[in-house]
């Protein structure tokens, strides 16, 4: 079994049914996955549902919430915080209504293209949505790989390595639950403090566990 194999069938038994989450062998939609990609970016998924469903309720399609004033998109915002990312999401939503007929350009880079959109989304999306073997890395992603391969580069230079390695591990038939899974594990199992070894599917490949020191990593530069 390898790393990935194994995860997956963690994520297939242990999954959880998020709305923006497609049905198990189905891909999500790329305006939900933006969606929620970019409320999730400052927001826990507790909160996110809300606002994520009354965006939806309010601007069904992308192109429904690019003809909206921006006003009424800043004040949907309110509570979310950071503004300046309700502005890009409107913006981004006008870009992907004029310059692609209002649907999703379907690869990282183009997507990177879009205002707004960073490496994060970009990946998140191509993956999730396009099914296309992009690399997705946040925080939990980098405790996670970090731990599993003994990544002793401080952060943040050693992000760069943290995706490398990760790379080498995204499955081509499920990019979008590799990396869903990757995040599943770093919020419930591999954790900042006490991570639950015993429970997580990666222990077998863990460097970290083996070495008994988990919690060192992600190594972090003094400040
Ligand atoms: N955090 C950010 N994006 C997420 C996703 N797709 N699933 C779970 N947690 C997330
Ligand atoms: Fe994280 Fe422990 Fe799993 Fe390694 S074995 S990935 S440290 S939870």
């Amino acid at each position: 079994m390898t790393p990935a194999s194994r995860l997956l069938a963690w994520y297939d038994r242990h999954r959880r049914d998020l709305p923006w989450r497609a049905k198990p062998g189905e891909v999500g939609d790329a305006y939900h996955v933006w969606l929620s990609e970019v409320m999730l970016q400052q927001t826990t998924v507790a909160t996110v549902k809300g606002y994520y469903a009354d965006f939806l309720n309010r601007w069904p399609k992308v192109t429904d919430l690019a003809n909206a004033p921006l006003e009424d998109v800043l004040k949907a915002w309110a509570g979310l915080g950071y503004y300046a990312r309700a502005r890009n999401l409107h913006k981004c939503a006008e870009a992907v209504a004029r310059d692609h007929g209002g649907r999703f350009p379907e690869t990282e880079a183009a997507l990177r293209a879009l205002p707004g959109v960073g490496d994060y989304t970009a990946a998140a999306v191509a993956a999730i949505a396009f099914g296309e073997p992009a690399t997705v890395v946040d925080g939990n992603v980098e405790r996670v790989m970090s731990r599993l391969f003994r990544i002793e580069t401080p952060l943040p230079k050693g992000k760069a390595e943290i995706k490398t390695r990760t790379a080498t591990l995204v499955p081509r038939d499920r990019p979008g639950d590799f990396a869903q899974a990757c995040m599943d594990l770093g919020s419930s199992i591999c954790t900042p403090k006490k991570p639950k070894c015993l429970l997580c599917p990666l222990q077998p490949d863990c460097a970290a566990h083996a070495a008994g020191e988990p919690e060192r990593f992600p190594v972090k530069a003094p400040k």
